[in-house]
């Protein structure tokens, strides 16, 4: 039986595919994109560099001798890769179970093109199984959780835990999100909220998807 760590590896290597030479590119964060850093690493001389959305990714990448640029140093990235704690039919995530989200989203905002690298285990009919993390200022945060009960979610502070932003993260179980683009619109114009993990307004343009019969390329149906 294949294991989860050998379908994200073979889906890391298939988005090398996807590094455009000579430029830029956005890095996410988490297990999936690390296996992509330790790929990139064999082809690191085809690209200018790279922008991190974490610093542990930062790290890894210049652990490899991988150049890192600030973001306000580029003018734009030719592509993001990143995984994904879920992932639709419309390539709508949720993100942010490593807690990178908003500098997640940023590099994305930046990135023509986002590549979703994920295991067969992400693909889901309705987004909301795996727990909505929401980005607050701390000062804000009982208010979130409050404002989260009334869409009846049951939010969960992640506490022991500080994102790169200096801030908090309430994982928010039990919703069943329907309209991903909405609620993402919605929750953003909570006063307080820095980044909620929907990325849905832009979502994925291409999901690679690793499954034991190999790995699948999903557009976003129109
Ligand atoms: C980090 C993320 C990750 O992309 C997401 O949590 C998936 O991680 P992994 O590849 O370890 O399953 O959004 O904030």
């Amino acid at each position: 039986m294949v294991n989860q760590d050998d379908l994200k590896r073979q889906v890391a290597e298939a988005a090398l595919d996807y590094v455009v030479p000579g430029t830029i590119i956005g890095v996410g964060t988490g297990s999936t994109a690390n296996m992509f850093i330790d790929a990139l690493a064999g082809i690191k001389n085809r690209i200018e560099g790279t922008v991190a959305s974490s610093e542990a990714t930062a790290e890894r990448l210049r652990g490899h001798g991988i150049m890192v640029f600030e973001l306000n140093e580029v003018d734009s990235l030719s592509v993001y890769i990143d995984g994904a704690d879920e992932a639709d039919a419309g390539l709508n995530l949720i993100k942010g179970g490593g807690g990178a989200l908003t500098r997640e989203k940023i590099v994305a905002a930046c990135s023509e093109k986002f590549v979703c690298i994920a295991d067969q285990s992400k693909k889901v009919d309705v987004l909301g199984k795996f727990p909505l993390p929401i980005e607050v200022i701390p000062m804000a945060r009982s208010y979130i959780a409050r404002e989260m009960v009334k869409r009846g979610g049951e939010p969960v502070w992640r506490e022991d835990f500080v994102t790169d932003n200096g801030n908090q993260i309430i994982d928010v179980h039990g919703l069943q999100i329907i309209d991903p683009k909405g609620l993402e619109a919605e929750l953003d114009h909570l006063p307080g909220v820095v980044t909620n993990g929907l990325f849905a307004l832009r979502p994925a343009d291409t999901l690679l998807l690793a499954t034991p019969d190999g790995v699948e390329t999903l557009k976003a149906a129109q």
